[in-house]
């Protein structure tokens, strides 16, 4: 895989930073990328996570957060966590189906029926294991969940209340093939791009829409520009925390019991403040931004995207077992709860 420009500058940028190795003092430096705000859940969990190391094995290890896309996009974050130039990054799980194919089933749209079936599945290592140890060869595996709530189309001018809306319209959709896949079965237009570059081809016309959950509203501006967002709730695609395989591996026994600890402090400091952002960002949104919340039928998206389901699993058999796991969610907790 060729590093992109953004990985490139952003390698040299961490070599200057450190000086060359990932050592000051005797304590490994641990460094940490992501690409939202500070006042992000993702951000202050990460932060409580520093701070439980910190204490727990501070004269072995310096933990460094990097948000904001300091160290490069989220792509470039990922190249850089395989080769060990930094050793965590989050990524959203949407952009990792490129290095394998088995993420791709936490991509397929309206594969969770209730948010409390998505909890159930991310909880349960059956069904999240084998996804994320797939990436092992590659250099990284996940290591810790993240609430990103349920993705929702909006847009600049035009009001998406039936999937025929969205024809003609250029939509930013993350770097995965899935979600290109999607847009085409929907009618849309997509056009994949990293995050960072959403709001300016927002605000220049470049795209006429995007989705994402509705901290993208407030916390990156999205709002400012856009005027609908359209609760058809396609997608519920967690963020994940992923390491890199050689540092990981490379922990004592002891030291990994208390990085295991210190992602399970994450994921629940992450979900406890994602629920009040969410809520928060969608009260800004409307009042302050004057963004219009619509409540469209959801089943003509639904079924215009299923097929997805089957090719995917068609393509890739082995995760046909966990399909039917989650399906199991789907039925204990059924949507609208
Ligand atoms: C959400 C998600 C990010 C992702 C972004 C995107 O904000 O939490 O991980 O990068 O959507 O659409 O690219």
């Amino acid at each position: 895989r060729r590093l992109t420009m953004g990985a490139v500058l952003a390698a040299g940028l961490l070599s200057l930073l450190s000086g060359c190795g990932s050592r000051t003092d005797s304590r490994r430096i641990v460094r940490i990328g992501h690409n939202q705000s500070v006042n992000h859940p993702t951000h202050l969990a990460l932060t409580a996570f520093q701070e439980m190391i910190g204490e727990r094995l501070g004269d072995r290890f310096r933990v460094e957060v990097y948000p904001s896309e300091l160290l490069g996009s989220q792509t470039d974050m990922v190249q850089l966590t395989q080769t060990g130039a930094m050793d965590f990054c989050v990524a959203s799980n949407a952009i990792l189906e490129t290095f394998s194919k088995d993420y791709e089933l936490f991509n397929l749209p309206y594969l969770f029926q209730s948010t409390e079936a998505y909890h159930g599945a991310m909880e349960d290592e059956e069904v999240t294991g084998p996804v994320f140890s797939a990436t092992r060869q590659a250099g990284f595996t996940a290591v810790a969940w993240l609430d990103a709530g349920t993705r929702n189309f909006y847009t600049v001018k035009k009001p998406v209340e039936r999937p025929e809306d969205l024809r003609g319209l250029k939509i930013r959709v993350q770097q995965s093939p899935t979600n290109i896949e999607m847009m085409r079965l929907l009618g849309g237009s997509a056009t994949p791009m990293g995050f960072g570059d959403v709001y300016t081809a927002l605000q220049s016309g470049i795209i006429d829409g995007a989705e994402n959950n509705e901290m993208a509203l407030t916390d990156n501006g999205h709002g400012d520009v856009c005027r609908y967002y359209s609760y058809d709730m396609h997608q519920m695609v967690p963020d994940l925390l992923i390491g890199n395989y050689g540092f990981l591996e490379s922990l004592t026994k002891e030291e990994r019991a208390v990085f295991e600890e210190g992602f399970e402090e994450l994921e629940r400091v992450q979900q406890e403040e994602w629920g009040k952002a969410v809520e928060a960002a969608r009260e800004k949104a409307e009042k302050e931004q004057k963004v219009t919340f619509l409540y469209p039928d959801r089943e003509p998206f639904a079924a215009a995207v299923l097929p997805l389901h089957e090719m995917v699993l068609e393509r890739n058999p082995a995760l046909r077992p966990l399909y039917e796991r989650i399906r199991k969610y789907n039925e204990m907790y059924a949507s609208g709860q």
